[in-house]
């Protein structure tokens, strides 16, 4: 299919783009986003060419310990995956992203790790042609200390706490700006910009000029990891913690909270640096639909999509 869908901005960041999925009927919709019940792998193929602008979603990893909604071996893991990101290139627009959030894994029996996820990353650009645009990475303390045999009991290994969040793009030259997740200045900056910037040569033999002082510039430029320091405006709301309105209201009701959510500064940063309002923003392995929560405060416009229904229904508080 190469459609190319006429996009209705009469509502404030756009309605659900419902148009862009062929044959399925939405499970839910909210101002301008829509959840699908379905395979994600059917739902992709019903998407026409060129229509999303960013795909940011995080699949189940291929785990030593299985979650309960099912992970992949490690063995089967790049042919399962494969399937899905050739329906994600197709779907993206020239300038799109696909950003795919990935948890390293441990070798069974033995205390070394997993490279099942370089395969797929080679996978992904070697076979299919995306672009690696950037690594980039998630701190995560709250990790368990796993496999407990090697970091607890024998104690020959230290908690895993990064995830890695591989930044793809369709082409080389996919669309981004730095300036839409800028930090504040550290103290340091701050002195620095005071004094003025004088010309030097680093030992490293970087040379420090006039050019370095871009105190005026709104912030200092993020670096490449995600964590408790990244800006957000939707945690200032107070919607990611365990008293979110989401876990909230699934407690209340007794909906099933979904295991594996990540923190909404992950998705909020690479829609922000990534995509513009009215923007069309896809998550194939939705869960409790935090990436299309994220988008639709960001007046983007989304399509989330998950297999397990029970998930689904929590996900609805949070467009409530
Ligand atoms: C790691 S979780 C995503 C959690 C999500 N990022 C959040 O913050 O809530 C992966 C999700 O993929 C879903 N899933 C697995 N295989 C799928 C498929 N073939 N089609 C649609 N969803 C699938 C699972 O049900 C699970 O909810």
């Amino acid at each position: 299919m190469t459609t190319q869908q006429k996009i209705d901005f009469s509502k404030e960041g756009g309605s659900a783009p419902v148009e862009l999925v062929n044959g399925f009927k939405p499970f839910f919709e909210s101002k301008s986003g829509a959840i699908f019940h379905a395979d994600s792998l059917e739902v992709l193929k019903s998407v026409p060419d060129n229509s999303v602008n960013l795909v940011f979603t995080s699949p189940p990893y291929a785990l030593h310990f299985k979650k309960e909604y099912g992970n992949v071996s490690q063995k089967d893991y790049v042919e399962w995956f494969v399937d899905f990101a050739r329906e994600i290139k197709r779907i993206l627009t020239e300038d799109g992203s696909f950003v795919l959030n990935i948890g390293g894994s441990w070798n069974p029996g033995e205390p070394t790790r997993s490279i099942y996820h370089f395969k797929l990353v080679i996978a992904l650009v070697e076979e299919l042609g995306f672009r690696l645009a950037q690594e980039t990475f998630w701190y995560n303390p709250a990790k368990m200390p796993v496999p407990a045999q090697w970091v607890t009991v024998k104690r020959v290994r230290v908690k895993d706490s990064i995830e890695y969040v591989f930044w793809f793009s369709k082409g080389p030259n996919p669309k981004a700006d730095n300036r839409q997740v800028l930090r504040p200045y550290g103290k340091d900056m701050l002195r620095l910009a005071a004094k003025g910037v004088k010309t030097t040569v680093r030992p490293s033999g970087h040379n420090i000029n006039e050019s370095f002082d871009k105190i005026h510039n709104g912030g200092s430029i993020p670096p490449n990891f995600i964590d408790d320091d990244t800006p957000t405006d939707l945690l200032k709301m107070g919607n990611n913690s365990a008293n979110d309105v989401y876990t909230k209201k699934c407690k209340e009701l007794g909906v099933k909270i979904h295991p594996a959510r990540f923190p909404a500064q992950l998705p909020e940063f690479f829609i922000k640096m990534l995509t513009q309002e009215g923007d069309i923003v896809l998550d194939p392995f939705g869960g409790s639909m935090t990436t299309g929560y994220v988008a639709e405060n960001l007046n983007r416009r989304w399509i989330g999509i998950d297999n397990v229904e029970e998930y689904l229904d929590g996900a609805k508080f949070r467009f409530e």
